[in-house]
């Protein structure tokens, strides 16, 4: 019989998932349950914990969100103490907390990026950007990549490089064009009269695609050449996740533009923020200050929580410590490549973001419920489901990167016991 505690958490379970099922996503509900999801109820450092009291080790980290890992007391105490005098703007004064994270995206951004919009999103963050060129060029034409991606709303879902999330939307924003990514010569041919180039220094969601060393280098040279500009979508690669404080720190290059959300406030408050040079955003902006704006954007508590994470991070020396971390991980997920060939083409990554490319999409549906199982939670690249994503926090040890990979490891084996060598 099942004692009144075990009822409770199956009662909890049902409840929850009958309302996903009713009000939320229904089939997205049913397919989280076969993967084995349970109810997330509270969540430190890189374990989150279900219904049952299980804990899992966060090895998606919310889709790149927790640098810092879940509930980083420094973060978590700025925002309690933020609460206490105000929690959003009143906007139309001016509010400390906003100038002040402003300033310090200002101080850790690359060369002289300094003027941050702030939103709420990564998507967000990228519709900024493409305005923001736009109007800062008078051209329309943008470009992005292939198998990129940016977001779904309506412009940032036109720059993303992915047919499936596209084709039922259009038509799409115009003057959109598209480019194979690490490929400086099909850049060329489109960059004349364009407005900018938007791309990623690493694809994350593409499948964690690193490009050729010098890639973004020659986009820098290119750009300016054609008088486009060159926006760097650091949604997911910025603030250390790839071993460098920004993705193109790794060419050494400056962006006229540049994106940051997911682990900018911490994983405790939704940020977006789009930072551009102060000639680039005076071109758009400076006679219409108010042609681009957001209501929650920028908020004191949002903000007091990108400044506590930016202090956690240079504090923590996270930075390196995703380098150093990020090649032990790819070192031995890459031991793995070798004992299941049948299973995995290769493993591939940068710093704390490493993709695991699999034979054939069918064994990440043995894969990932396995995984869940054994209490490590992994998950597929958006654009490309055949890859498994490893994208712990910063603050990673090396024993949780073994615990990780000995539970993949026996997921790899139950994956290729179970259905053998399956075609791609
Ligand atoms: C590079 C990049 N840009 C933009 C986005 C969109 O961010 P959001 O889901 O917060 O809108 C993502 C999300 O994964 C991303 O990886």
């Amino acid at each position: 019989m099942k004692t009144h505690e075990a009822q409770d958490q199956a009662s909890l379970f049902d409840v929850v998932y009958a309302a996903y099922k009713e009000f939320i996503n229904p089939p997205l509900a049913r397919f989280m349950k076969i993967a084995g999801s349970g109810v997330e109820v509270r969540a430190r450092g890189c374990h989150v914990y279900d219904h049952t009291g299980k804990a899992f080790l966060d090895f998606c980290g919310g889709y790149g969100v927790f640098t810092l890992g879940y509930m980083h007391p420094a973060v978590v105490e700025a925002v309690r103490g933020q609460l206490d005098s105000m929690a959003l703007s009143s906007r139309v004064m001016f509010n400390a907390q906003t100038a002040a994270l402003a300033k310090a995206l200002a101080d850790l951004a690359p060369g002289d990026l300094k003027i941050s919009f702030f939103s709420n999103s990564g998507t967000e963050a990228v519709e900024a950007a493409l305005k923001l060129a736009r109007l800062s060029t008078k051209r329309k034409h943008l470009v992005s990549t292939f198998n990129g991606y940016h977001g779904k709303t309506m412009g940032s879902l036109t720059a993303t490089g992915r047919d499936i999330f596209r084709e039922k939307f259009e038509p799409l924003v115009p003057e959109f064009e598209h480019v194979p990514y690490g490929d400086l010569e099909s850049l060329e041919r489109a960059l004349p009269g364009a407005a900018a180039f938007i791309v990623e220094p690493v694809q994350c969601e593409g499948g964690v695609v690193v490009p050729p060393d010098g890639y973004l280098r020659g986009v820098r040279e290119l750009c300016t050449k054609h008088g486009a500009l060159f926006i760097a979508d650091e949604v997911q690669t910025g603030l250390g996740r790839t071993g460098y404080l920004w993705g193109v720190d790794y060419d050494g290059v400056v962006p006229d533009v540049m994106t940051a959300a997911k682990g900018l406030s911490g994983g405790v408050v939704p940020i977006g923020a789009t930072i551009s040079k102060t000639d680039v955003w005076m071109r758009a902006f400076g006679d219409a200050p108010l042609l681009h704006t957001s209501t929650f954007g920028g908020n004191p508590l949002a903000c007091t929580a990108g400044l506590a994470a930016l202090d956690v991070l240079v504090r923590e020396h996270l930075v390196e410590k995703s380098k150093t971390q990020g090649a032990y991980l790819l070192e031995q997920a890459q031991t793995l490549a070798r004992r299941y060939p049948e299973v995995i083409v290769e493993v591939r990554g940068r710093g704390l973001v490493a993709g695991v490319e699999l034979r054939s999409e069918g064994y990440g549906g043995v894969i990932i419920p396995e995984c869940v199982k054994h209490g490590l939670l992994v998950a597929y690249t958006l654009n490309q489901q055949r890859v498994i994503r490893l994208e712990p926090p910063l603050v990673v040890t090396r024993a949780e990167i073994d615990q990780a990979i000995e539970i993949l490891d026996g997921s790899f084996a139950k994956a290729r016991a179970k259905l053998g060598a399956l075609s791609a």
